[in-house]
């Protein structure tokens, strides 16, 4: 992983967790009604913004509402969205200075913004089960910090993800398999190849956490049919219970009766897959089958759109840059091995693959902000803030801001690399780059711009697609080591290409494309696409 403190261009900020704010900031910050934001209407406040859903206050394209509220924040400051039915404010501060310095005095029991259906579910609806062991998501205080104390150190470490590497090929080998019998006669893939991304990302998080196979890769597999469903089934329904009006707590709405319906079938498998082997199996050795139940439950839920929608942004990001494509392939051709299984030794000498991931997750984020509920008043971006709102940590827009990442818009992976990686990579193409000289060679462009990334550094809070602090994504490690070996696998077979116009986005609330997916792939020519 390149990881931000490891880059040599990465800005040391050096400075220790702070305080709490003192008195005298409270009383020289500015008054939190003076922070920029809509003003909200007698009674409705702002809610009925996103009910009547006209840009740019839709739920679907809440990407446009941060860059609104980046405007009226102006530089370095910060906004607002308050009186939200049933939510608490929330404050956007729109710099990388400012997050870093919140999140580095964070709580030791951070508090996330609330998934309302899901703490219904774990906490009233299904007690019997879940008891005083709810898990991660949708878990707050200390029945989360237990939680995580259980399970933090065995996912966290890297010798957890490096292990999982021979299980996720033969994932990765079967997707990929499955990828070439899909293509249609002009060598595209389906429309629907979104979906496919799940049913891998599924598959994948079966064999690390479950340590089984689901058989969510055959067509043919009734039980591996069933779950597919209920995750179509709840992935479209998430949006719907937790950004819209929670119509679900008055009547039992479809989309409650699908959300509940996957959630328990979920759970029934887990409880019924769990194996000896996989992560989960040392987590029920140390804290027993429930914990590890439960586990299982949660990585499932949350590990499987995101991982899903990193892979579709980062082929759709190199399909449209065949400079970092072709360079991608020369790192592959140079480190991995043909004849063998791939090891995570092999994916350490791949920093250009690792790279490219990171600047797709800078582009397109999965999730767009990351937030934190503030357990006392505070002092943010100069406004004293009240306890009990929101802070969302707009990440997606920091990443996609000229003064953090210059010429924003381009895909230019060297950006993450160290110097001497850069120039190795460089080696390595020279000798294919015919007209480096002249104007608009996309090489030339290219290190124009890692030229000018140099001169400002990145900050490490700019781009946080995981998160940060204590309760920092769990499976970052598992989610780049599957990302890296599902890339590996893909470039290393095929040129990808696409043939369509530009994608756009919604959010769901990952951050994923609205069009097919239709990449074309051809195989590449000599040894190195026989896999
Ligand atoms: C590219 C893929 C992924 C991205 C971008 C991503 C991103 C995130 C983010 C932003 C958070 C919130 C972090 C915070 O509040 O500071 C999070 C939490 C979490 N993620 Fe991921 N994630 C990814 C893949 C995965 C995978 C594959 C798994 C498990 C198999 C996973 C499991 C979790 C869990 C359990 C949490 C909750 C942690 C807690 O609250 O203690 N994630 N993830």
């Amino acid at each position: 992983m390149v990881a931000p403190t490891a880059s040599s261009v990465v800005l040391d900020l050096g400075a220790e967790p702070k305080a709490i704010d003192k008195s005298s900031a409270m009383s020289n910050a500015r008054c939190y009604a003076v922070m920029p934001g809509p003003r909200p209407l007698p009674i409705l406040g702002n809610s009925w913004r996103f009910a009547i859903g006209k840009n740019p206050w839709r739920t679907r394209a809440l990407d446009v509402s941060l860059w609104f509220l980046r405007a009226l924040a102006g530089d370095g400051g910060a906004a607002k969205v308050s009186k939200l039915f049933g939510h608490p404010d929330l404050v956007f501060p729109f710099c990388a200075e400012e997050t870093a310095r919140i999140y580095r005095r964070e709580d030791l029991m951070p508090h996330r913004a609330k998934a309302p259906c899901l703490s219904h579910y774990k906490q009233n609806l299904r007690r019997d089960f879940f008891g005083d062991e709810p898990g991660l998501i949708g878990v707050h205080g200390e029945p989360w910090s237990r939680f995580r104390s259980k399970v933090s150190k065995a996912l966290i470490a890297p010798e957890a993800a490096r292990a999982a590497v021979p299980d996720l090929e033969h994932v990765t080998d079967d997707f990929v398999h499955r990828m070439e019998c899909i293509l249609d006669d002009n060598r595209e893939l389906p429309k629907d190849f979104l979906t496919e991304l799940y049913k891998w990302a599924l598959e994948s998080v079966g064999a690390w956490a479950l340590g089984t196979r689901l058989g969510c890769l055959k067509d043919n597999d009734v039980e591996a049919k069933e779950i597919i469903r209920c995750i179509h089934g709840f992935f479209h329904s998430v949006p719907v219970l937790e950004l819209s009006a929670p119509l679900w707590r008055i009547y039992s709405t479809p989309a409650y009766k699908t959300y509940i319906e996957a959630l328990d079938a979920f759970r029934a498998l887990c409880l019924k897959r769990l194996t000896d082997k996989g992560i989960c199996s040392q987590i029920a050795k140390a804290s027993g089958e429930k914990v590890a139940t439960i586990l299982a439950l949660d990585l499932l839920l949350v590990g499987v759109d995101t991982t899903a929608a990193a892979a579709a942004s980062t082929l759709y990001l190199l399909a449209n840059n065949e400079r970092a494509q072709k360079k991608l392939q020369m790192e592959m051709d140079k480190n991995l091995p043909r004849e063998r299984g791939m090891t995570s030794k092999d994916l350490d000498k791949m920093p250009y693959l690792k790279a490219c991931i990171k600047e797709s997750l800078r582009i397109k984020p999965v999730i767009l902000g990351n937030g934190r509920c503030i357990q006392s008043d505070a002092v943010i971006s100069g406004y004293s803030v009240p306890k009990g709102s929101h802070v969302v940590f707009p990440h997606y827009i920091l990443s996609n801001e000229e003064r953090y990442f210059p010429s924003p818009k381009e895909y230019v992976p060297e950006r993450w690399l160290r110097d001497n990686d850069v120039r190795a990579s460089d080696q390595a193409v020279s000798g294919s780059i015919t007209n480096a000289d002249k104007p608009g060679c996309p090489y030339t462009r290219a290190m124009e711009v890692c030229r000018k990334q140099k001169e400002v550094g990145i900050h490490p809070f700019a781009s946080l697609p995981f998160g940060f602090g204590r309760r920092m994504c769990i499976g970052k490690r598992f989610a780049e080591a599957e990302l890296q070996l599902l890339l590996a696998k893909i470039f290393q077979k095929y040129d990808v290409s696409w043939r369509y116009g530009e994608l756009t986005y919604s959010v769901t609330p990952t951050y994923v494309p609205n069009e097919p997916l239709q990449f074309t792939l051809h195989k590449r020519n000599g040894n190195n696409a026989s896999l």
